[in-house]
């Protein structure tokens, strides 16, 4: 779940040329879970046209504060109940000079009075109207009254000067939005996560593989991400849809997957291997598909052993916590806690693949936590549900 599900938030437009780039915010502003109103002013309509943010928000657009028939339906004190937050983007120097003056004289002024919300403002405009003393003395107002400002960036504007003034792009604005809600256990924190099966090639068309269908790896790296963490997701091959907002590695062979995992190192905090990593691969990959021989011939592989990524991190990135899943089919604890000493790891996440109902391609699992301290046993759960309850885990063991 994204941390912006089922928040709401009204995206208030104001009338000046980074308008445009406010259809694309209410996008990302959706696409992350958010409920988006937008209220445009009678500038911004001269902008871009009501329809086309009607259709992105799903809402249809909030323009008049006097208007017997919306009053009806979501009426502004409503409205600015409704709000979780409220971010005016683009904030004209007209709209900063009249919430300094504490105007309500439409709309979008009204609401910031009336709300609890926090409020943000995404200031663009010509560099010389920024830098005009009357925008700054506004500019202070506001802020000491505890809104908050996000930019303006710096560089070339539409009018062909440079200078401060820009909007922040709608990602940066995204992402301001995302901190208001965020408190997250993995601020400021990189995850690394390996995630389904591998394939060690025999030829061009064939390959040995296990039935891993990554979805716990997929789910741990949605729940990192949740909890504010900067997530690489280092996937097998998958049914699966990317997660969104995470950076997706893909790979095949378990050699494929060590050379992506070490390349993460230096910045990893945690690295999480969920993947089932083929053991062997066959000793030679022919380049060619091998023919099918007489009916009294068999066909014999060598397999060589693959490296061992787990291991092979935890001793070449020493600083970094590393947890590794244990699938077992006897003696669970047992094989995990010797797993956990072998592999000198934080903790090992130990399940019981012979039970059908967990495990390998079940929504579902139960396992239990190893680490030095002890062993925890969780209850059954789906895999979206364990991943919280696991990234909690994970951040509970001590650097
Ligand atoms: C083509 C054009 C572009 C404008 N761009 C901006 C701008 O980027 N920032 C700004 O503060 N005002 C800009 N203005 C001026 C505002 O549109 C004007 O101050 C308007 O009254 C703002 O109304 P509102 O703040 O209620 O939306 C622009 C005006 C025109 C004609």
């Amino acid at each position: 779940m994204s941390r912006l599900n089922n928040r709401h938030i009204i995206l208030a437009i104001s009338g000046g040329i980074a308008a445009y780039k406010s259809a694309e915010l209410v996008r990302l502003l959706i696409k992350s879970g958010a409920q988006v109103q937008v209220v445009m002013t009678s500038g911004a309509i001269e902008f871009i046209t009501p329809l086309t943010l009607q259709a992105l928000s799903g809402n249809p657009v909030h323009q008049h504060l006097l208007n017997p028939q919306a009053e009806a339906g979501m009426g502004h004190i409503q409205l600015a109940r409704w709000a979780d937050l409220l971010l005016i983007a683009p904030a004209s120097a007209n709209v900063m000079a009249r919430l300094a003056q504490g105007q309500a004289n439409d709309l979008l002024t009204t609401l910031c009075l009336a709300t609890d919300a926090p409020v943000l403002l995404a200031p663009a405009m010509n560099q010389a109207m920024w830098q005009d003393q009357a925008t700054q003395d506004n500019l202070q107002t506001l802020q000491a009254r505890g809104l908050q400002i996000h930019g303006p960036a710096e560089g070339e504007q539409a009018c062909g000067d440079i200078g401060a003034g820009r909007m922040l792009e709608p990602n940066e604005l995204l992402a301001a939005v995302k901190a208001q809600f965020s408190q997250g256990l993995l601020d400021g924190k990189t995850v690394v996560i390996t995630a389904g099966p591998t394939r060690e090639a025999i030829d061009p068309v064939r390959y040995i593989s296990n039935h891993s269908s990554g979805k716990m790896g997929y789910a741990l790296a949605q729940a990192a991400r949740d909890q504010g963490a900067t997530v690489i997701l280092i996937s097998g091959p998958t049914q699966l849809a990317q997660p969104e907002d995470v950076t997706f590695v893909a790979v095949e062979s378990a050699q494929d997957m060590l050379e992506a995992s070490l390349k993460t190192g230096s910045s990893a905090d945690y690295f999480i291997a969920t993947a089932a990593v083929a053991d062997y691969r066959p000793t030679i990959a022919s380049e060619q598909k091998l023919k099918k021989q007489n009916a009294d011939h068999g066909l014999t592989l060598e397999l060589t052993q693959n490296p061992d990524i787990l291991t092979t991190m935890s001793n070449q990135h020493p600083h970094v916590i590393h947890v590794g899943f244990a699938a077992e089919t006897q003696d669970l604890i047992l094989h995990a806690q010797d797993k956990l000493k072998r592999k000198g790891v934080h903790m090992i996440i130990a399940n019981d693949v012979s039970n059908t109902d967990i495990g390998f391609n079940s929504d579902n699992n139960q396992v239990s936590l190893i680490t030095s301290g002890g062993v925890e046993d969780l209850p059954l759960l789906s895999k979206h549900q364990l991943a919280r309850q696991l990234i909690a885990a994970i951040t509970r063991i001590p650097h």
